[in-house]
């Protein structure tokens, strides 16, 4: 049975796998997860069946998949007409890969951008003292429970309800600044808010599996530079106050087809590298894509991509053929990508960098910041 005493043998069992595998290198984090009673920032989850239901659990009975290297959702908003995740607490393996990728000294002060749970903010409490940790998040309801469930364990870091994009100015400077959501673009207010040598983690994505974490430094003039982490990861993306909810009309069949092989891989979104420049490569922003399952075998046997302006592109998986229709071709972009990088000697993400000039420029470079390969991030 689960008990109020027991909690501690589950978090240490927790940390010592982690540590046992490799997912926790330092003493001051595995001491950190050994010690944050997780399942106090977690009383509820929700999880999706394969028929993409979800359902919600209570925790206190189920300490095992609490502590234990698994995302928890925590929140679902069904404005767009179907229950969307909007907060976690993140799978503690990413948080600490996180964590220990920083490499925070003592004496770091750090602002946290997603407060989300309180989880983190307790693992940066312990690890740092809970007057060196800010933490923001759109949500007020969240930030208000985050703080409950902090104060109950005694950690009392400044949580506030802002939107993240603009950091938290009234407390700057930070050493470390880490964005526990996805962003399509650095925001420069967080060069600007950080301290001489301080550092930015941060999850950045053009579409779903578009991106992946990105580590970078603070240099002479307040550029941000640094590179793509070596593993994939992903988070939710940030949204805001004035998100509108884009709709994207339906895949029809329209006179004017276009049908031809794809050499580019299918689906392109298994390729992460090759989809981040896809995006880079031309792809419209707002495209949804998705896969057709068979109604019997529940297998796919196509890909689709939909862009804003009613295109549209269908992807047989087993004959490879592409047929699109529609005023944007979907699929050169993928085609382009996908030939740069095999030019480009299958570069992974280690190959790819950023930076964010002063102004707020995101560019991406392949191999180094002066490469002929340079992307800048528009919202095209
Ligand atoms: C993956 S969760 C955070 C997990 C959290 N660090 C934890 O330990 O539980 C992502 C969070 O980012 C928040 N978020 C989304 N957009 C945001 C924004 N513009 N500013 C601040 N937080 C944002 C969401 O409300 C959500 O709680």
């Amino acid at each position: 049975m689960t008990t109020a005493a027991n909690w501690t043998t589950h978090a240490r069992k927790l940390a010592d796998l982690m540590r046992e595998r490799g997912d926790i290198t330092t003493p001051a984090w595995h001491a950190a997860v050994a010690d944050v009673p997780r399942h106090v920032f977690v009383p509820h989850a929700y999880e999706q069946d394969n028929t993409g239901q979800w359902t919600g659990w209570d925790t206190a009975d189920r300490w095992d998949r609490v502590y234990a290297t698994r995302t928890l959702v925590t929140a679902l908003d069904d404005r767009r007409g179907f229950p969307d995740p909007v907060s976690s607490s993140t799978n503690p393996e990413l948080m600490v890969r996180m964590l220990e990728l920083l490499d925070f000294h003592d004496g770091h002060r750090v602002l946290e951008i997603g407060t989300g749970t309180g989880y983190n903010a307790a693992l940066l409490s312990h690890r740092l003292g809970d007057d060196r940790v800010f933490s923001v998040d759109i949500d007020p309801d969240l930030v208000a429970l985050a703080g409950e469930r902090l104060n109950s364990i005694r950690f009392r870091p400044t949580l506030i309800a802002a939107d993240g994009q603009g950091g938290l100015p009234q407390h700057a400077p930070y050493d470390r600044i880490i964005a526990t959501c996805a962003v399509p673009a650095v925001p420069v207010s967080w060069a600007e808010q950080l301290a001489p040598g301080g550092a930015v983690l941060v999850d950045l994505k053009l579409a779903i599996s578009a991106g992946n974490l990105v580590h970078l430094h603070l240099k002479d003039g307040g550029t941000l530079e640094g590179r793509f982490a070596p593993r994939f990861a992903s988070f939710m993306a940030m949204r805001h106050e004035n998100d509108e909810i884009v709709s994207v009309p339906p895949v029809e069949d329209v006179d004017g087809e276009r049908t031809f092989t794809a050499a580019a891989p299918v689906p392109p979104w298994n390729s992460p590298v090759v989809w981040f420049l896809a995006q880079l490569s031309g792809l419209p922003r707002g495209v949804r894509f998705g896969m057709v399952l068979d109604r019997e075998t529940r297998q796919p046997y196509e890909a689709t991509l939909a862009a804003p302006d009613g295109s549209w592109t269908r992807i047989n998986l087993a004959e490879r053929t592409v047929t699109e229709s529609g005023r944007t071709a979907l699929w050169r972009p993928i085609e382009q990508a996908h030939r740069l990088w095999l030019d480009s000697g299958r570069p992974n993400w280690q190959r790819l960098g950023l930076t964010v000039d002063k102004y707020g420029h995101n560019t991406v470079w392949l191999d180094e910041p002066d490469s002929e390969h340079r992307w800048t991030i528009t919202d095209n």
